[in-house]
């Protein structure tokens, strides 16, 4: 299949066709998505939690964000790769901006990157996208400031706060990004912003108005037990199906079940008579 780009994600918004993203953060998941047909993978820096362990997305560097994005990358023959700005890589200035989104490219190998931010990031987006790099906008609820929004909570259920929402969407579409997630806001809102962008929203927590949607992995298949977030479909129950067949391989051992026959090679017997 032909890579998807940028143009191929406009042109879904122009025949109102929904589409689905992802997040990734190794090369076999990757694989396995690009084997399939969802067209666009995010490295989200939710790799701070799902791969490194953290509690939230404020600690993951960009050394630690270029090594998932390289991985990511390297699977993805069709599928288009968006790889995530850590947090501080691209606020204090554009210069830095510019330089770090360079670096998701050239070293993690993404095609485009996402940020976090309206208003108070259009320079950076601005000056990101006429360096050459697509820019993917992240509003509403944006992790990364949960400190200052006080929790993973639902943002823009006031005028003034809904208001900030709007502004910043239109603030990221002015600056020439090519798609802005919408995370965690009411769906009447996203319907308000779908419709008013030319550029495809694409929803989380954000109701079915947006024109894409994007999961993160290990959400939609099950594999984290302790963590329901209500905007995630499980598809899978894959934790307790990997738990089950890692006790089994257990049990099969200490029982002398594994490894069988077909899983053994055999030597002649005359060699090992002849070893001293
Ligand atoms: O890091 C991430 O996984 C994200 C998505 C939740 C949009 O930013």
């Amino acid at each position: 299949m032909k890579k998807i780009t940028i143009k191929t994600i406009g042109s879904w918004k122009e025949n109102s066709k929904p589409f689905s993203v992802v997040t990734a953060y190794d090369y076999t998941s990757a694989k396995i998505i690009n084997d399939s047909n969802i067209p666009i993978i995010l490295v989200g820096d939710s790799a701070s939690m799902v791969t490194y362990g953290f509690s939230s997305t404020i600690p993951v560097t960009m050394d630690e964000m270029i090594l998932v994005c390289r991985a990511v990358a390297k699977a993805c023959s069709s599928t288009f790769v968006v790889g995530d700005m850590p947090f501080l890589s691209y606020q204090s200035s554009v210069a830095t901006a510019i330089k770090n989104a360079g670096l998701i490219l050239k070293r993690g190998m993404a095609e485009a990157v996402k940020l976090e931010g309206g208003v108070e990031v259009k320079p950076q987006i601005k000056k990101i996208v006429s360096s050459g790099i697509p820019v993917m906008g992240h509003i509403g609820l944006t992790p990364q400031s949960v400190n200052q929004l006080s929790g993973h909570r639902i943002q823009g259920k006031d005028i003034q706060s809904a208001q900030k929402i709007i502004d910043d969407a239109r603030a990221v579409e002015d600056a020439g990004a090519f798609a802005v997630v919408l995370e965690c806001i009411p769906s009447e809102l996203s319907k308000l912003i779908s419709d008013t962008l030319s550029i495809p929203t694409i929803g989380i927590g954000a109701g079915p108005h947006c024109d894409g949607q994007v999961q993160v992995w290990h959400d939609i298949l099950g594999l984290i037990n302790n963590f329901h977030p209500k905007h995630a479909k499980k598809y899978l129950k894959l934790s307790d199906n990997i738990t089950k067949a890692l006790n089994q391989y257990n049990s099969d051992v200490a029982n002398k079940k594994f490894p069988e026959k077909k899983h053994t090679s055999l030597c002649s017997p005359n060699i090992i008579k002849k070893i001293k």
